[in-house]
Order: C-alpha cells, then sequence, then structure tokens
C-alpha cells in the first residue's frame, strides 16, 4: 500500500479536547499542527464533562486538603508530589479561565459557587450552570483557538501508530477518519492528548470513538504504560439504551439526589457511612449488584430538587427527554458505565513519556494523581496542568525553526478499517471479563479472545485498540488484589504488599496473554 512520508518542524498535537488546545496555545507562537477525527472540541471527552474542575477556592478549603482528598481517594497508589503541585495549581487555571470568558457560576458577592462531590472534604468543584462546565470551558478555548494563527487544526484524521528509533518518538502515522492509505508525519516533537479507553466497554460514557487508540499506539511503540488495571466506572449512567450512555452527573447526588432500586430502598445507607457521596467505586459496584440482581437502580431527584432539576441542570435533563424519562415525576434508571482509565502512558512530572520527543497529558496519560480512584473533577483539573507542563517541557526541549510552513495533506484512497464485528466483539469481552468485577479465569478469559480478535482483525488502528485492552486485563490479571476501581472477586482484600503503582510494556503484557492464550478457550 502507497505510503506518504511527509517532514514538520511543527509540534504535533494528537487530540482537540481539553490538554491539547490548552497545550496548543501554550505553545504559542511555536508552530502546531492539532491532528483529530473532529473538529476542536468535538468528539472530546472533555467536552462532556458535567462536574466541573476541581479546585479549593473556599476561604476555608485549601491546596493541601485537596491534594489529602486526592490522596485518600486514590487507595493508597497516589504520587503525593504530583497531588501537591495538581492541586496548589488550581486557582490559577480557575482565574485564567475566568479570563477567557468560562461563565463559571457565581454568588451574590461574585464568589464562585462550589459544588460539593463524593470524597471531597468540602465543596469543592467549580462549575457552570449545573452540568455545563465542560461545554462552556471547551467554548472559550475553542474561541480562544481561533485567535491562535500559530495552530493549524487538521480535522479529520485518526492517529493509527507512533514512529519510534532508538528509544525515541520520530513521528505519527494517521489515516483519513474514514479511511485511508497511511501518511506519516516525522516531527521534533509529538503530544498525545487524545482521551482514553472508555470505548472498550459496552456502556461508557466517553463520546464514541474513544476505544484507547491513542493508549495503544504508544503502547506499540514501546512506551511505558502504568495503572492500566484503574478503571473508574461511573455509578449513574443513564440507562437510556443509546451508546454511548449519557451522564447523570454527581453534583446532582451532591444537592442531595437519592439512589434507590424498584423495591424503594436507598441501598447506599447500608454500605456506606456517606451513602451516596461515598468513593465513585464504591457507588458504581453497589449499582453493579443492584442491576445484577434485577433490582433496577435508579436515581431519585425529586425530594431534592423537584422540577428545578430541568433548569438547574439541562444536559441532564435533554438526555432524559430524549429516552422518554420523566426527572420530575419519576426516577432515572441508572448504571455502571466506564468513565475514566487512571491509566496511560506512564509521564514524569514535566508530561514526559519513556520514550524520548514524546509526551502526554490528559486521560491518555499517566501522572500518579489519580492512583486507583480518581477524585471527582480532578480530571479536567490535571489536563490544564500538565498540557501547560508539557508544552513549556516541549519548548525547552525543541529548538524553534527558522521556518514552518503549514503542512499539506492530500490523504489517497487506501487503508483498511476495523470490521464494526470485531470492535463489538472486543468490547463484549472487555464487558464480560474485564469490567466492576473481575477474576482470574475471566480475565484469561479475555486476554485469550482478545489474541483471537487481534488474529483475525488485521486493521493497525484496531490492533492500537487491542494492545490497550491487553494491557487493561494483564494488568488486571497481574493485580491479585482489590484495589479502587480494581475489584478481584477472587482477591477481595487490599494487599498493603502491592500498594505502589503498576507499570507494563506491551511486551510484557504479550507475554502474560501468551501463557493464558495457550491454554484458555475464549
Ligand atoms: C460527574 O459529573 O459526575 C463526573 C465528574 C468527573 O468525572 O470528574
Amino acid at each position: 500500500m502507497a505510503m506518504t512520508r511527509l517532514r514538520t518542524e511543527r509540534i504535533v498535537i494528537i487530540g482537540a479536547g481539553l490538554g491539547a488546545i490548552s497545550a496548543a496555545l501554550a505553545l504559542a507562537p511555536r508552530p502546531v499542527l492539532m491532528i483529530a477525527p473532529e473538529p476542536p472540541g468535538q468528539g472530546a471527552s472533555s467536552a462532556w464533562a458535567q462536574g466541573g474542575v476541581a479546585a479549593a477556592m473556599a476561604a476555608t478549603d485549601s491546596a493541601a486538603a485537596h491534594a489529602a482528598d486526592t490522596v485518600a481517594a486514590g487507595a493508597g497508589t497516589v504520587d503525593a508530589a504530583i497531588a501537591d503541585m495538581v492541586t496548589r495549581a488550581a486557582r490559577e487555571h480557575i482565574a485564567e479561565l475566568t479570563d477567557l470568558g468560562t461563565p463559571f457560576d457565581r454568588d451574590a458577592q461574585g464568589g464562585y459557587v462550589l459544588s460539593r462531590e463524593a470524597a471531597h472534604s468540602a465543596a469543592r468543584v467549580v462549575r457552570v450552570k449545573g452540568d455545563q462546565a465542560g461545554r462552556q470551558i471547551m467554548d472559550a478555548l475553542i474561541a480562544a483557538l481561533a485567535r491562535t494563527p500559530s495552530v493549524q487544526v487538521l480535522p479529520g484524521a485518526l492517529l493509527t501508530g507512533i514512529e519510534a528509533r532508538d528509544g525515541r518518538a520520530t513521528g505519527v502515522v494517521i489515516e483519513a477518519a474514514g479511511g485511508s492509505a497511511p501518511v506519516t508525519i516525522e516531527a521534533p516533537a509529538v503530544l498525545l492528548a487524545g482521551g482514553g479507553s472508555g470505548g472498550l466497554w459496552l456502556h461508557t460514557t466517553n463520546p464514541p470513538r474513544i476505544r484507547g487508540q491513542v493508549i495503544g499506539a504508544a503502547a506499540r511503540a514501546g512506551a511505558v504504560i502504568a495503572d492500566a488495571e484503574f478503571v473508574q466506572f461511573h455509578p449513574t449512567a443513564i440507562a437510556s439504551g443509546e451508546d454511548p450512555l449519557p451522564l447523570a452527573t454527581e453534583a446532582l447526588r451532591g444537592e442531595g439526589a437519592w439512589l434507590v432500586n424498584d423495591n424503594g430502598d436507598r441501598f447506599m445507607t447500608a454500605i456506606h457511612p456517606d451513602a451516596e457521596l461515598a468513593p465513585r467505586d464504591i457507588v458504581a459496584r453497589a449499582v453493579f449488584a443492584e442491576r445484577q440482581a434485577g433490582r433496577h437502580p435508579a436515581l431519585d431527584t425529586r425530594a431534592a430538587l423537584g422540577a428545578s432539576v430541568v433548569e438547574r441542570f439541562p444536559a441532564v435533563a435533554e438526555a432524559c427527554a430524549r429516552a422518554g424519562i420523566d426527572p420530575v415525576q419519576g426516577t432515572i434508571p441508572v448504571a455502571a458505565a466506564a468513565h475514566y482509565h487512571m491509566g496511560g502512558i506512564e509521564t514524569d512530572a514535566r508530561g514526559r513519556s519513556s520514550l524520548e520527543g514524546l509526551w502526554a497529558c490528559g486521560e491518555a496519560a499517566s501522572t500518579g494523581l489519580h492512583g486507583a480512584n480518581r477524585l471527582a473533577s480532578n480530571g479536567l483539573l490535571e489536563a490544564l496542568v500538565f498540557a501547560r507542563r508539557c508544552a513549556g517541557d516541549i519548548l525547552a526541549e525543541t529548538p524553534a525553526p527558522a521556518h514552518c510552513p503549514e503542512v499539506e495533506i492530500a490523504f489517497a484512497p487506501g487503508g483498511h478499517a476495523p470490521a464494526p464485528e470485531a470492535v463489538a466483539r472486543l468490547r463484549r469481552l472487555m464487558t464480560d471479563h474485564v469490567a466492576v468485577l473481575r477474576d482470574r479465569a475471566g480475565l484469561r478469559r479475555a486476554l485469550a479472545g482478545i489474541a483471537t480478535l487481534e488474529a483475525e482483525e488485521p486493521a493497525p488502528v484496531f490492533h492500537a485498540m487491542t494492545a490497550t485492552a491487553t494491557l487493561i486485563a494483564a494488568s488486571a490479571l497481574s493485580r491479585t488484589e482489590s484495589r479502587g476501581g480494581h475489584c478481584r472477586t477472587d482477591h477481595p482484600e487490599p494487599d498493603p504488599a502491592q500498594a505502589r503503582r503498576s507499570r507494563l510494556t506491551l511486551d510484557d503484557a504479550l507475554s502474560i496473554r501468551a501463557t493464558c492464550a495457550a491454554t484458555e478457550t475464549a
């Protein structure tokens, strides 16, 4: 197949969500080529974020308290120095987003309205109109991007690989989103900010294309992946039958909404002293168990919010209306859904991956902030902080070019899109064996099944997905304990000896997989 090869002196950014755009702005006026399947802000998880940004804005709160909550939620594997650095930077980022025009909710005195979310010791989530934070922050950043001529945006293109030589990333391989012959773009620096892995499961709150491809492409080039087994399932995705499932933000529970089953039991009160505001993994497992038992868990916003839910949480109300659910008169059926991957491309405090020339931020990265269980609304904060750190480090490491024209790409016909059934079977395997509850037999079956699917479907982008699926399942098999979002029914307790982050290359994961493929029938 014809392969086009180009060279640019622009910094290549993969992704067009919060991390990608923030980094492109911070790199200006250094020329950037931003590559993503959709235009900026579309198809990005950050634009769908309903909760907001966690930041200790109240006079009675502190970055130290925010860092302590982050460490506690992460169940023994958070990097405390990273938590300290990120939480200290939060205020400055909120001030800058405000200056860029983000219309954060304000009280009568002009202070930020702060929401309480699970496992925070204080109301600390800065939000916009109930559930509009992600969208409104992205709109402010997209407007700034439009005023930044140093950024060339190339929508309609998918990452299918990273080129690396002698431990250094030298460029990216892309295809047209609708399929084309591959194009290799050599570049002095590559920043991966293209999202996590939620779409590897049948129930997810992530936008449709987010299926672990970016993490998988980095792993296939040799980058170390950290904490792959830690995936956060959100307890209150709206069980509307859509794919992906819409979110019913945790802020609703922060406002006093309850979880009930169809016997009318408020089941969280028997499980945790914080009831609906218990850590997210605990609530997700409870919702999952209710569904497994056929008891139809649902969110009841009626006593807490009444008819005001429609105006105060417009995205939730709109998703309910689409599914014929009336949250004012009745309850909202919910399911646990893959929401956020704590694991990803291992980075240091500057956002550097284990490959020279390759940086990562946002959900694609694993910086050590989230540990085994991300504290609510720390995701957008981490993307903001690390986007800027990556940009600063790239500028320091990469000499400014004398001349840097826009890149012209004409995609030629060709390529190989994955068969939809192969993607559906991969998602089924992950849902059946690598989801909220895991055990050795299921994880081994999943690994054997992933190997079979990979052998049958040659599309490079599918192999990026199966690389991430393999890393998640192999890491989950290796962690013989339960911790945060990783719950092993055959090892239900945490093991103090395993209270550390995991690190795996794809070769390591493939060796584990090979032992399963040899002995299991998928
Ligand atoms: C939510 O609004 O419930 C999600 C917030 C988050 O994932 O941080």
